[in-house]
């Protein structure tokens, strides 16, 4: 089933008419992309990957996470940004894993990596290390804790079976220390940049070893990849979804909240939002992504989305069915009055917030637009991201600017390598 985009609380704000009246910069948008002779063009490997994926290499990373969980009570999945952000938006999404995974040199926070290494002393682990440019700080420094563990836990043939690196084909130290140590790798395609790289070797690794049904999310990224890449504004809702957002941004909506009423979305929200701010973000442009968690948040930010400053837009992201139910209970005493809604399911409950939220914020200036996944699986969050990205780009090429490439990142770490004296 197709993701729905839903934009009622638009009324008032942007309408069909402007989405027509930019129909030609959004063509143009998309065939520059499809001809590859948009901005950026050496990194739109993104845009057919899932029909090119192998059937062969989902097999083969399937049979590998079997022989890693044989093994390994824990994996430790090290990586930043695009090389950390997509498998834990995916593990948190779906909370099927079948085997705990735990991050590292996502940070560099000594507190937090010495209680990682503390809590694997006494675990047999495996570590899938992921690094596109395999010269990144955090994940460089993670990497070698790790391997120090490992070597003080395992022979050396045995460290070789517990160590598996996503990175380049040829560029890189983390490609040199793969080839030098004989490790097992995976490439990470070179015409695919970090955050649009989770349907690579830097997703399906991690997330095949941690069980997830890859096949499934590949599918539906392939799904996404048939109903987002065709130019239908009538029918293709990631290209609406990007003329709105840009639409609203002209209009002086600089932020756009994502927000969910599902805890499991947080994740996906901030993959999206490093996919949005670092392809938007630039030339002094970009729609700022902001995320909440939905009713939690209601009690700390909900006064500023009713009644502050009216430069936000918001997308829920909703979820039709989730995986389980839960009947609210019933109270003889009922002194809260919630006897109204025992027996139901909480979802209906977290539904009527969602209705309210969403008519309340519409009526106090913020337009707001709704993406449903019918279900919070794989398939529909493979679809997801496709259709994330595919906006993106449009997003990025109506805002023209390069959506992909990040030379603001570069800032912090030549001051850093500086202050370190690399
Ligand atoms: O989107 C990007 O390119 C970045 O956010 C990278 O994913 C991040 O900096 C990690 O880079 P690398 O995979 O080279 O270690």
């Amino acid at each position: 089933m197709s993701i729905k985009f839903d934009i009622e609380h638009f009324k008032g704000f942007v309408g069909q008419g402007d989405l027509t009246a930019i129909k030609s910069e959004i063509e143009k948008a998309h065939n520059e992309l499809e001809n590859k002779t948009c901005q950026g063009s050496d990194y739109v490997g993104w845009t057919d990957l899932p029909s090119r994926i192998e059937d062969s290499l989902v097999e083969e990373l399937t049979q590998l996470g079997k022989d890693v969980r044989a093994t390994s009570d824990v994996l430790v999945s090290i990586g930043i940004g695009g090389s950390y952000l997509g498998i834990r938006a995916t593990l948190e999404c779906l909370q099927t894993a079948e085997i705990p995974v735990v991050y590292a040199g996502h940070n560099m926070s000594a507190d937090y990596h010495y209680r990682l290494i503390e809590s694997l002393k006494d675990k047999d682990f495996s570590v899938v290390v992921i690094s596109k440019s395999g010269t990144t700080t955090e994940p460089a420094i993670a990497f070698r804790m790790l391997t120090k563990l490992l070597k003080e836990k395992y022979s050396d043939e045995e460290v070789k079976k517990r160590v598996i690196c996503v990175t380049d084909q040829k560029k890189g130290a983390l490609r040199q220390v793969a080839d030098k140590e004989g490790y097992k790798s995976y490439v990470i395609p070179d015409d695919v940049g970090g955050r649009f790289s989770i349907l690579t070797p830097v997703g399906l690794v991690p997330l095949a070893i941690a069980g997830v049904d890859i096949k499934s999310l590949v599918d539906g990224a392939r799904a996404g990849e048939k109903e987002y890449s065709k130019m239908d504004l009538s029918a293709n809702a990631a290209y609406q979804y990007a003329g709105y957002r840009y639409l609203l941004y002209k209009k002086g909506k600089k932020i756009e909240m994502m927000a969910s009423f599902y805890d499991n979305m947080q994740y996906v929200a901030e993959w999206f939002k490093q996919l949005f701010g670092e392809s938007e973000g630039k030339d002094g442009k970009g729609i700022f992504p902001a995320s909440t968690i939905l009713s939690t948040d209601l009690h700390s930010m909900g006064q500023l989305m009713q009644d502050g400053e009216r430069n936000i837009f918001e997308t829920f992201l909703h979820i039709e069915t989730p995986r389980h139910t839960i009947a609210v209970a019933h109270d003889e005493a009922n002194l809260d009055d919630f006897n109204i809604v025992a027996g139901k399911d909480l979802d209906f409950v977290n539904k009527q917030a969602f209705q309210a939220t969403a008519e309340a914020h519409f009526e106090g200036g913020v337009p707001n637009a709704t993406i449903t996944l019918c279900q919070a699986d794989a398939f529909h969050v493979g679809q997801l991201y496709y259709f994330f990205e595919r906006a993106v780009a449009i997003s990025g090429a109506l805002l023209k600017v390069n959506p992909f490439d990040q030379p603001g990142v570069e800032a912090y770490k030549s001051k850093m390598f500086k202050l370190l004296g690399k």
